[in-house]
């Protein structure tokens, strides 16, 4: 358990000297809901069966479908053979591009599906089969024979593929490359330097739920229960490929079982559902099974990174180049921007940071928790390791001779940067001993023992919101905002925003999220939606604060209601660098027998503003460990040239950590207070806790065997 006995975390002071009483957020009163550790208010819902999920939504005379992926890794449809699923019994239609409703163009063009005959990846949707029930939907899919023009295929991403380029933005609008001083001449002349290559295979999301969708069509109203992280955007991106108004669309989101991104945007399992509703004029469910997912949910895209350093005797860097090299598909472009953290990390007076990028016939990657971030940092932070090892320094105290007050690549102030503190709050918690650097020399019978560090970014988005407030004279509230509750316990958090506003308790507050009606929100994305939900909610329940004074407490019978949106905010630009920023330890075991790495302890200490609520921040900060404990140890997907896909399509061959992986792990805060964000003085937690952590791991392995692996998942086979 990482918590203070109080379930508060950490106070340690921030270097302004202000620590957890100097901001707004830090000003409130003992008995502010905000930062109190509150329960879930959805928890009984969820572990009773009461909470219902999109497949778990059943209309009257409701079909069910079953999507039909491509069975090729490039080419056309050359025909399309219905008439054995159609025997099957139950089977009621196939739809294919050849009489499949119209779409319009414009939106995201991985959601143009059954539009027209090209195979741009295996797994592409060609077919949907819609049956009275799942059994036949399903035999009547394996019965639909396709038949296809092949064309040669080109999968495997390689750091000299003829065909990379560099883009003019990566994912979130970064440019494609920065440049800063001159990085061949500092190179040159730095005293010490180090040059690495590291490899991050392709990751998959699996969220415990698969995507699913129940779809119908009402009055000319199109209705969906979909499994996403906003349903503001599907709504948006339905109405455009189907023609309608927004007003014309409803989507609902009410309960997701995790995302991590895969379904930050919206997929084609919507789309299909509403396509098949709309041909049968009938409800359609289309639940994907989990060896779908690959193909049309999104990948964290494989990164080949070359770090270069130089630095001088003290290991104080002069010279910094990240160039990270990932594939895309034909489809879309999305570049992992994964040579960004470089630009915010360390001092670096001569910089190179560039993507390059080739658009391969692989599903079309997308977002997986802190996209970027994720496998950059374990770049840089490895290589970080490596230039303590080449200096002799201590890899905490040689972070500490290279932090900065600003971003190196903006030259803007942070807003706040608590990095020290976490290491050296870390260190202290973790009994980091900085005279134990030797590798390879703590033995327990056959096993290496190792400790490692890295230091963990992520950036403070803020999207606008809209959300609206009232007041009924009973003296309760409800508060409405289309968030997404994705697991993380937004409801809860966004009801004590709302509560702490409206100087009231939560069980006072009932708070409505995940329906398309409801007021528009952003998604649940890039650890920004407590910050930008939160903010529109906070502005609305302090206006009717305001209003409700002003009247005395005299309600009429409808309330009292109050709209707020935060676009003005939101959209204002800062001039402040804003970022969270963390410390991993890790202790791991190498068995020399076997190669197996085990993590005995995991330790993360955090800088990410104020910390609203205590227990879902704990199980955010270490759900995101443990994702990147499996990233370090066991999670990857492996393309298989021939067949022109990842092989691994169930949780059997990818290995997501469960408890037995992990003996100890631990996630603790520094409240830190920080006036230049939000009216919660909150930065996002939901990524930051993936970031870093496999570096910290792979620096605790070189620790434990003097071997420097830059190539993840850390397998037995690499290790012997
Ligand atoms: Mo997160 S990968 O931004 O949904």
């Amino acid at each position: 358990n990482g918590r203070d006995a109080d379930g508060r975390g950490t106070n340690a002071r921030g270097t302004d000297g202000r620590g957890t009483n100097g901001g707004p957020a830090g000003a409130r009163a003992a008995s502010d809901p905000l930062g109190a550790p509150t329960a879930r208010r959805d928890g009984r819902a969820k572990v009773t069966g009461a909470a219902r999920y999109a497949a778990e939504h059943t209309p009257p005379g409701c079909l069910w479908a079953r999507s039909v992926g491509a069975g090729i890794a490039r080419g056309r449809i050359t025909a399309v053979h219905r008439e054995d699923a159609l025997s099957v019994p139950g089977v009621t239609a196939v739809l294919a591009h050849d009489n499949a409703p119209r779409l319009l163009p414009g939106a995201d063009p991985t959601l143009w599906v059954l539009q027209d005959n090209r195979v741009p990846h295996r797994g592409w949707p060609v077919a949907l089969v819609v049956a009275e029930s799942p059994e036949a939907a399903r035999e009547g899919a394996a019965a639909l024979h396709i038949d296809y023009a092949e064309e040669p295929h080109d999968v495997l991403l390689t750091a000299r593929h003829p065909e990379l380029y560099t883009p003019e933005t990566a994912n979130g609008g970064h440019p494609g490359v920065r440049e800063r001083g001159d990085f061949g001449a500092a190179h040159a002349a730095s005293a010490v330097r180090v040059d690495g290559t590291y490899k991050v295979t392709g990751l998959h999301n699996h969220p415990m739920e698969p995507h699913a969708s129940t779809a119908y069509w009402e009055d000319g109203m199109l209705v969906a229960h979909d499994s996403n992280q906003g349903s503001t955007d599907v709504r948006n991106d339905l109405a455009a490929l189907f023609g309608l108004a927004e007003d014309q669309v409803a989507v609902i989101n009410e309960y997701v079982g995790g995302g991590f991104g895969s379904k930050g945007t919206t997929r084609p399992v919507v789309v299909l559902a509403a396509m098949a509703a709309r041909h049968t004029g009938r409800p359609v469910k289309l639940a994907l099974p989990r060896r779908h997912l690959p193909a049309v949910t999104g990948h964290r895209a494989p990164t080949l990174q070359r770090v270069r350093l130089g630095a001088d005797a003290q290991g104080r860097i002069a010279a910094l180049e990240h160039e990270a090299i990932t594939q895309t598909s034909t489809v879309k472009e999305f570049v992992e921007q994964a040579a960004v953290p470089a630009r915010v990390m360390y001092t670096s007076p001569h910089s190179v940071t560039i993507h390059r990028v080739v658009a391969l016939d692989v599903p079309t990657p997308s977002w997986m928790r802190a996209p970027g971030e994720a496998p950059g940092m374990y770049a840089l932070e490895s290589a970080m390791d490596e230039l303590a090892v080449a200096v002799g320094a201590d890899p905490i105290e040689l972070r500490l001779r290279n932090d900065t007050e600003r971003e190196p690549d903006t030259g803007r102030p942070f807003s706040s940067r608590h990095l020290a503190e976490c290491l050296r709050e870390g260190a202290r918690r973790f009994g980091w001993r900085a005279d134990d650097r030797e590798p390879a020399v703590r033995r327990e019978g056959n096993l290496l023992i190792g400790t490692g560090v890295a230091a963990a970014t992520y950036p403070v988005y803020f999207m606008p919101s809209h959300a609206t407030a009232t007041a009924a004279p009973d003296g309760t509230f409800t508060v409405a905002v289309n968030a997404a509750d994705i697991g993380t316990g937004a409801r809860t958090v966004l009801a004590q925003i709302a509560a702490s506003a409206l100087r009231t308790s939560p069980d006072r507050v009932r708070l409505d999220l995940g329906d398309s009606r409801l007021p528009a929100a952003p998604v649940a994305g890039g650890s920004s939606g407590t910050a930008s939900w939160g903010s529109a909610v906070h502005k609305a329940c302090t206006e009717l604060t305001e209003r409700l004074e002003e009247h005395d407490g005299l309600l009429p019978p409808e309330g009292m209601s109050v709209g707020a949106d935060t676009v003005q905010e939101a959209t204002a630009p800062s001039p402040y660098a804003r970022h969270a920023f963390g410390a991993t330890f890790a202790e791991v075991t190498v068995d020399t027998v076997t190669g197996e790495v085990r993590v005995r302890r995991l330790l993360g200490v955090y800088a990410a503003g104020r910390i609203l609520n205590p227990v879902t921040a704990r199980s955010q900060f270490i759900g995101a460990m443990t994702m990147g404990l499996g990233m370090a140890l066991s999670e990857g997907s492996t393309m298989d040239p021939r067949f022109g896909d990842y092989a691994e399509r169930d949780l059997a061959s990818y290995h997501v950590p469960v408890n037995a992986d992990l003996p100890s792990i631990e996630a603790h805060w520094i409240d830190e207070a920080d006036e230049h964000l939000n009216p919660m003085g909150s930065k996002g937690i939901g990524e930051i806790g993936i970031v870093g952590t496999a570096a910290a791991i792979g620096n605790a392995v070189h620790h434990a065997t003097g071997l420097r692996l830059r190539e993840l998942p850390l397998t037995p086979d690499r290790l012997l």
